[in-house]
């Protein structure tokens, strides 16, 4: 399979892109190829919210959104990762997901379409994941996703107790959710 990874942190070689790396060594060890897009690395800015796109035309905004499109539109999965930020997913990822709505196809009802995809999350946290409720918003978020495009859902990987970014001790490598990554990404089907 083709994977096109997203790294929904500002942070280079932070608990997210780590994270992200160990399912990708898994999941090229078993065969699949990956490309990675590290959203602190590109421009891409929130939907504007003012259709030109519906009207037919590409987005109006010149920035790297068209590096993602193409990965994306070639992929067979997408695997969306972030870190928690305030219970839910990070701005970056969110900005890049609306802006999915441009290179949706348009039927004459308004309805729109989306490529048919393969989907998994990645989400670190810096609290420990005994609190259940941690992960609820990103959980529900990525299922209401998931089923809303009409993608098959290949799982998501909550890694919570990483520690923080930063001022905060990191402490995903004493975690077992890299090993837990690798072996997702090993995994895949
Ligand atoms: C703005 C901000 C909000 C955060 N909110 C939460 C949170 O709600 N719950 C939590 O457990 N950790 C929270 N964190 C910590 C990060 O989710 C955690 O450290 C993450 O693993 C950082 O990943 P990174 O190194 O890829 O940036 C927050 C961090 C930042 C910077």
């Amino acid at each position: 399979m083709k994977l096109c990874v997203v790294i929904g942190s500002g942070r280079v070689g932070g608990n997210t892109e780590q994270l992200a790396d160990a399912f990708i060594k898994g999941a090229e060890e078993a065969g699949h190829e990956a490309v990675k897009i590290h959203l602190g690395k590109v421009k891409i800015g929130p939907c504007l919210g003012c259709n030109g796109c519906v009207a037919g035309g590409a987005c109006v905004q010149k920035d790297d959104f068209p590096l993602f499109a193409r990965a994306f539109l070639d992929c067979d999965a997408l695997v969306l990762t972030t870190p928690l930020y305030f219970w839910g997913i990070s701005g970056q990822l969110k900005s890049l997901i609306d802006r999915i709505y441009s290179i949706g196809e348009k039927d004459p009802k308004g309805y729109f379409k989306y490529p048919m995809k393969k989907c998994a999350m990645l989400c670190t946290a810096a609290d420990s994941d005994r609190h259940f409720w941690a992960f609820e918003l990103v959980e529900q978020y990525y299922r209401r996703l998931v089923n809303y495009m009409h993608w098959e859902d290949l799982g998501l990987l909550a890694a919570g107790g990483c520690g923080g970014s930063g001022t905060f001790p990191r402490r995903i490598e004493e975690t077992p959710h890299l090993q837990r990554a690798y072996e997702f990404g090993k995994g895949l089907r």
